[in-house]
């Protein structure tokens, strides 16, 4: 049955409507044991969601639509390796990558751990090889910089945790990500490189992207014009994917390939050899203790009762906010300069999991789904998009993320910066009322300009707050948001593993490229595309386009 024809549904509908006259501040005010109420701490995290438009009652009737929606079983199905991925027949067992128990995972008759560990392992001995100096650049020299190539899923996960975890880099080696099939983004990256200490990652699933191909390619012409030799591509280039085929059609040994397989999906694949670079650039013990934390998130959304399941209550908060209070975004805001590529990931996490219409069944929905989301550390926020928060007519729940400590600490800046987190958090709840304006009056002018000095508050937040930014933490956090991807995509009924809308911009994107290098218009195309590319041919200076470097 479709979701928003079930009894749970209908009731947090109607549960909506009598709260419409819900305020945080007066329920604060009422309720002295709100935050003991709805906060959990999982051992060095704690997860306050007292700050969102909630009461006993609605929780109940989203766990009650949860329990509707089956997800327990489903949640069984995830981590039995079962095809949920039905669009495409795949398993979704990126939690495989991070299993640290001893018990086997079976697909297809198949322990799939031998293969994660022997992955694992090649891994290990690589980076020990890049560490030590048992790898070598062609001319002898050890490698100093790490650039990956790979784009949405094979990029925005190990670039942020790169930066998210400045503290734990390996001395000696930098990691850079290019990413944008404008020559830009290669050429500002491979500005000052040199080549005989630089080693490439060409990191894609399929290993048919246009941008990493593009950009792979230019890489390779890169190195060759300062090596002029073919056998130096072995010593500069790894490629890590499911594709082994055209790896090797691409000149890359099968030796300095590492695998992943069709079960793991691409905003899920940090786990897997794509987490190759943060692997060199954190070393392998920082990479297993990231695992480690997804792990520990694992064992708590599979054992902890929907009540105290923080993805889950993650989930059914934005849901409350998202179907029944109409927020039609989710602003991500990490105090925490190293976080600041989070908002992009869980962009593509949510988004492209998320934002469809037509559910398991192949029906169309009347439902909203997958929130927009976007985001920018909090702080730099404050002075930018904050006012909007604060005072317009649109309603937008927030995830503010932070730390109690920092790992650059200057005296002064985290007690600050935590007061701004919590400040904002505070000031976004409780509003302040007109009586409170003209309370602080001293002027006529005061007075008159009262009006645009009140602020309505009830904007719903969460918390997530670490102890300290770790990669064992990152990891925790990461798969935190993944299971709550997980658990909206389950209640909306949605395959939340397929991406038909991207791989139709790839298609499309190949097809206009084949009929713009036609020196005259194809009339296949709308008379603007037409005309778009008629104009792109007639002013294109591409014949003076340079090779990089
Ligand atoms: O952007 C869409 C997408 O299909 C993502 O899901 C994936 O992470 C990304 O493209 C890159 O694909 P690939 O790793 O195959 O190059």
């Amino acid at each position: 049955m479709c979701i928003s024809k079930s009894t749970a549904w209908k009731n947090l509908q109607q549960h909506a409507e009598e709260m419409s006259d819900f305020h945080l501040r007066d329920t604060f005010a009422n309720d002295k044991h709100r935050f003991d109420k709805y906060t959990v701490q999982f051992e060095d995290f704690l997860f306050d969601y007292s700050k969102q438009r909630i009461t006993d009652s609605t929780l109940k009737k989203l766990f009650d639509l949860a329990r509707e929606s089956d997800l327990e079983s489903w949640r069984e199905r995830l981590f039995a390796g079962e095809r949920i991925n039905h669009t495409e027949q795949r398993a979704v067992l990126h939690t495989a990558l991070r299993d640290m128990s001893a018990e086997p995972i079976m697909l297809d008759g198949e322990n799939i751990k031998l293969k994660i560990n022997h992955v694992l392992k090649k891994m290990e001995h690589f980076v020990d090889q890049v560490h030590s100096g048992g790898w070598l650049g062609y001319t002898g020299k050890m490698i100093e910089t790490v650039v990956n190539i790979g784009i949405g899923g094979s990029d925005l996960g190990p670039k942020m945790l790169y930066s998210g975890l400045k503290a734990f880099h390996t001395p000696g080696i930098t990691v850079r990500f290019v990413s944008n099939l404008d020559g830009s983004d290669l050429a500002e990256n491979l500005e000052n490189l040199n080549p005989e200490t630089t080693l490439f990652i060409i990191a894609s699933k399929t290993f048919t992207t246009m941008e990493t191909m593009q950009n792979a390619q230019s890489a390779r012409a890169w190195l060759l014009r300062h090596m002029n030799d073919e056998s130096a591509i072995a010593h500069h280039f790894v490629a890590i994917s499911t594709n082994a085929e055209s790896v090797v059609t691409f000149g890359i040994d099968p030796d300095n390939m590492f695998e992943f397989w069709d079960w793991v999906g691409g905003r899920y694949s940090l786990w897997s050899a794509i987490g190759l670079p943060l692997a060199l650039g954190l070393g392998m013990v920082h990479f297993n203790a990231l695992r480690e934390g997804a792990y520990a998130t694992d064992m708590h959304f599979k054992q902890a009762p929907l009540e105290q399941n923080i993805p889950v209550l993650m989930a059914l908060t934005g849901i409350w906010n998202r179907n029944f209070l109409g927020a039609e975004s989710l602003a991500v805001l990490p105090y925490e300069h190293g976080l600041r590529l989070l908002p992009d990931f869980l962009q593509q996490l949510g988004m492209e999991s998320n934002g469809k219409s037509v559910n398991r069944y192949g029906e169309n929905i009347d439902y909203a789904t997958g929130a927009i989301v976007w985001g920018a550390t909090g702080n730099n926020g404050q002075h930018a998009f904050f006012q909007l928060l604060h005072q317009s007519n649109t309603l937008i729940p927030i995830d503010f993320i932070g730390s109690v400590n920092s790992a650059f600490a200057i005296r002064g800046h985290q007690q600050r910066l935590f007061s701004n987190m919590i400040a904002q958090a505070e000031a976004l709840m409780c509003g302040k009322n007109e009586a409170e304006v003209l309370a602080e009056v001293q002027t006529d002018h005061d007075r008159k300009i009262a009006p645009y000095r009140v602020f309505k508050g009830n904007v719903p937040s969460n918390m997530l707050l670490f102890n300290n930014i770790t990669p064992y933490t990152l990891g925790m956090l990461v798969a935190l948001y993944e299971h709550k991807v997980f658990v909206q995509g389950v209640i909306w009924s949605l395959n939340s593993f397929d991406q038909w809308g991207v791989e139709l911009g790839k298609q499309l994107a190949s097809s206009i490229f084949d009929d713009l290098l036609q020196s005259t218009p194809t009339s296949s195309h709308d008379a603007s595309t037409e005309g778009l590319m008629q104009y792109f041919r007639s002013h294109s200076m591409d014949s003076l386009q340079v090779d990089h470097g």
